[in-house]
């Protein structure tokens, strides 16, 4: 375990990414068939509606749901950790730190987007961007973000919302430092989500850049750095083949003192948990 921050990691991500092949997928077009009465096929000029209605897996049966006694923790920050090992070690999963989150405007409009998680502990869940980018810009005016992951083949999702913080500078700096070179140099290069002219200006502010940096460190732009979503609300999600999907969700409230509802259970550190219908 590699400590990054002052607070407490539980674990902590900073492998390469494995490399894997993937398996090729062929997305399957199904085409309409003429029983198909709820589907129209709409025509544009060169495209034609796809009906993806038959497109669905199977997920686990009955006899692998998933029920209260299989939490390995009531703390639901390690049972994130039990699946997150579970979803590291599975060779189909690429990047099991892959994560959506969601960002949201003041005015209530939303954006979402995958983000590398990086770190997470009783403190929240660490991702690293530019502070000037959509999203950066999003989280200054509403520092609220829900996270999203979904491991398909263990047919698992975890859904995760809080309130979302900078982490320090010197945090930041330790962690950009740790990237391999051209990924700061490639972070000074993008002001993230502003409109540029076209890839070849991207190629020559790069080229520039590692000119001006050949014999020094790159300093870590103040545009740049990691943010922390601390939790209230934390979601286990498996999915099963009769669409019974288990759905166990943690939620903590800002004191820490949360009264019992109906059906819900006391959990670990100021956590409650209960279970939801599919
Ligand atoms: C698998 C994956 C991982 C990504 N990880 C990050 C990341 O850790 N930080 C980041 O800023 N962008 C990451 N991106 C790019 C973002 O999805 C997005 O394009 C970028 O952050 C700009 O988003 P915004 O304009 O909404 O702010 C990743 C994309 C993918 C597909």
């Amino acid at each position: 375990m590699k400590r990054l921050f002052s607070f407490s990691v539980v674990n902590f991500i900073n492998k390469p990414a494995q490399i894997i092949t993937p398996p090729l997928y062929s997305l399957s077009v199904y085409r309409r068939s003429e029983s198909a009465s709820h589907f129209h096929t709409k025509s544009t000029d060169d495209i034609k509606q796809m009906d993806l209605s038959d497109m669905r897996k199977k997920y686990k049966g009955d006899e692998e749901s998933f029920e209260e006694d299989q939490l390995i923790s009531l703390d639901p920050i390690k049972q994130f950790g039990e699946w997150f090992d579970q979803a590291s070690k599975c060779p189909e999963i690429g990047e099991a730190n892959a994560m959506c989150l969601a960002t949201a405007s003041k005015d209530g409009r939303p954006s979402a987007r995958m983000v590398l998680l990086k770190g997470y502990s009783t403190d929240g869940f660490c991702f690293f961007t530019n502070y000037e980018s959509r999203k950066g810009k999003e989280l200054d005016i509403n520092p609220l973000a829900s996270l999203v992951f979904y491991w398909e083949p263990l047919n698992k999702q975890v859904r995760i919302e809080g309130t979302v913080k900078r982490i320090s500078r010197q945090n930041s700096a330790e962690y950009f430092h740790s990237r391999p070179r051209s990924s700061q140099i490639g972070a000074v290069v993008s002001r993230q989500s502003s409109v540029i002219p076209n890839r070849h200006y991207l190629r020559e502010k790069n080229a520039e850049l590692e000119k001006k940096y050949k014999d020094s460190e790159v300093p870590v732009p103040d545009y740049w750095g990691g943010y922390i979503v601390n939790p209230y609300l934390i979601e286990f999600w498996q999915g099963q083949t009769n669409r019974l999907h288990d759905r166990i969700v943690f939620t903590r409230n800002k004191g820490g003192e949360t009264e019992l509802q109906e059906m819900q259970h006391q959990a670990e550190g100021g956590w409650v948990y209960h279970r939801l219908a599919p």
